[in-house]
């Protein structure tokens, strides 16, 4: 079993509670160009194209932070100068986008990590129960010993995040993190109350949500932005 990033003492992190099975952290990037490329992404002034840009970019730092502890199995290497010893990641990588905005954190992440198999999940909400339901699902075969990470850029009241890692366990994967540009407080509470097992990585938390469940301040809605649909 791949090891997990552990025991960040970031200020963001989430502690563990005494009466309930140990959360996952939540684990916020701090690092300059990140903060930089979220203040162009926030911004309404922001055009599609340098939009997709800054969201590949920040998927890679995500990716990055997801990527820090993952086993290697060590493998020989022949330079034109000799031998040496060489390494490859010790697990098949699997990126799961959540449908529609969870797209545009894929062509950053392929770019370091082009083997990665992809698989798809769909969830909206049922205008009556308000639940979320499932209406595309394809998962790669190798996505039980594979590092899987869950992609949406925003994790808003984290209904469609939980489904979607749901999902995920019963097609067998064991080894998932959620990655997200902005999470809401209330979005990261949900989703580590239904699995607390899965760490979220995050570019930044902002506190509230309006009355249509989006992030405040937030950044506007992810997929129109990114695919110009707005
Ligand atoms: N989805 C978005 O794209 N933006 C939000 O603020 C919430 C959900």
């Amino acid at each position: 079993m791949a090891k997990k990033p552990g025991g960040s003492t970031h200020s963001a992190s989430l502690r563990a509670s005494t009466s309930r099975p140990p959360k996952a952290r939540c684990h916020v990037i701090d690092h300059p160009v990140v903060a930089a490329g979220l203040s162009i992404l926030r911004s309404k002034k922001t055009a599609p194209d340098l939009f997709r840009r800054h969201l590949q970019e920040i998927s890679v730092f995500l990716f990055v932070e997801a990527s820090r502890a993952w086993d290697l199995r060590s493998i020989p290497v022949e330079t034109p100068l000799g031998p040496c010893d060489g390494a490859i990641l010790a697990r098949p990588i699997v990126l799961v986008p959540i449908l529609r905005a969870g797209l545009g954190m894929l062509d950053g992440i392929q770019r370091i990590a082009p083997d990665a198999a992809i698989g798809h999940i769909g969830v909206y909400r049922d205008a009556e129960t308000l639940r979320p339901v499932s209406y595309y699902e394809r998962v790669p075969g190798n996505i039980g010993v594979a590092e899987v990470l869950l992609l949406d850029p925003m994790l808003a009241t984290g209904n469609s995040a939980c489904e979607a890692a749901a999902i995920l366990k019963a097609r067998g994967a064991r080894s998932i993190q959620f990655l997200s540009v902005v999470a809401s407080t209330v979005g990261i509470e949900q989703f580590q109350r239904a699995h607390p097992d899965v760490p979220i990585i995050a570019a930044a938390i902002d506190r509230e949500l309006n009355d249509h469940a989006y992030i405040v301040p937030g950044l506007g809605d992810a997929g129109d932005r990114y695919f110009g649909t707005g």
